[in-house]
């Protein structure tokens, strides 16, 4: 895999080895050594979980890595993204891990990087996050292994989710029995690439094996202003009374960072339903395996 950009790059087979490998990572706890490799981590934008968990995946495999510090790099004196790219492969640096506030820069550096440099898509704007989707796809399959029989529930910004657009793209490429996107208007996409629409959260919960809850992303809701987040608590937070519209015992899933008491009740995310830290512990497997596929090529 010379880069691992988006889940629309992988075929099917390609994305049950990533997720096969995770698993072997995480049973086995045997991990080979890269220590010739190296990954550069550069978050443009705020990540908490995600930074951490490439960074210790790269540690757990041998490979040194770095975290670019951006806010006192020589991108502040004007320095082009690219060029920070063709620096860093210039020391040697195999791999850059890339989170932007924009959709498609990874793409774009991934043309101008040159040959000895991997880049890994960490979430790009509002369009992908597809590690973010394997993890996902991971913790579920680890309950739930009949993918095809399965109706996955999302609930929440469904418009403006990378983590919804690469569940779509993966629950595609996998056959996922159902997806159900639950969204208000104002966060309903114009398109979707796989799955159905609706506004009602007793109807789209019901019957749901898996809730995905995403986060309501207030920064967005300040600049834009255009929902109210009493109203959308109301018809759309997860507490234990909506959590019920779904089969019993779904499981209740969250990409994280978590806002509390605004799309989800602390007893449903704290509850015995919550794998929210299972997806944040297989979140350092599945990057494990994403690091050493790239790597390898
Ligand atoms: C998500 C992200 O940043 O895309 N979080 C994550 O990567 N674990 C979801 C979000 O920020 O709402």
């Amino acid at each position: 895999m010379r880069h691992f950009l988006e889940i629309d790059q992988l075929t099917e087979t390609e994305a049950l080895a990533l997720i096969e490998r995770a698993f072997f990572f995480k049973k086995t706890k045997a991990y080979p050594a890269y220590r010739q490799s190296s990954v550069a981590n550069l978050f443009y934008e705020n990540s908490t979980r995600t930074r951490i968990s490439f960074e210790l995946a790269a540690l757990q495999l041998s490979i040194p890595v770095v975290n670019v510090d951006l806010q006192h790099s020589s991108e502040q004196k004007g320095e082009s993204m690219a060029d920070t790219i063709r620096t860093l492969s210039a020391m040697g640096i195999q791999m850059a891990v890339i989170r932007h506030k924009e959709e498609y820069i990874p793409h774009t550096l991934a043309k101008t990087c040159g040959e000895s440099m991997h880049i890994i898509n960490a979430g790009d704007g509002t369009h992908a996050h597809p590690s973010q989707a394997l993890l996902d796809m991971m913790t579920i399959m680890e309950k739930k292994p009949a993918l095809a029989g399965l109706k996955i529930a999302v609930v929440g910004d469904v418009r403006h989710s990378r983590v919804a657009n690469s569940l779509q793209c993966l629950s595609a490429l996998l056959g996922i029995g159902e997806l159900v996107l639950i969204a208000p208007e104002p966060w309903q996409p114009v398109a979707l690439s796989y799955g159905r629409l609706t506004s009602s959260l007793q109807e789209g919960l019901s019957g749901a094996d898996v809730v995905m809850c995403l986060r309501v992303q207030r920064e967005r809701l300040l600049a834009e202003e255009h929902l109210d987040l009493d109203d959308y608590r109301k018809h759309y937070a997860l507490t234990r009374k909506t959590l019920s519209y779904a089969k019993k015992g779904a499981m209740v899933m969250h990409p994280g960072p978590i806002n509390r008491g605004v799309e989800i009740d602390s007893d449903v995310a704290d509850g015995s339903q919550s794998v929210i830290l299972q997806q944040v512990t297989n979140g350092v497997f599945m990057r494990m395996a994403i690091l050493e596929a790239v790597g390898l090529s």
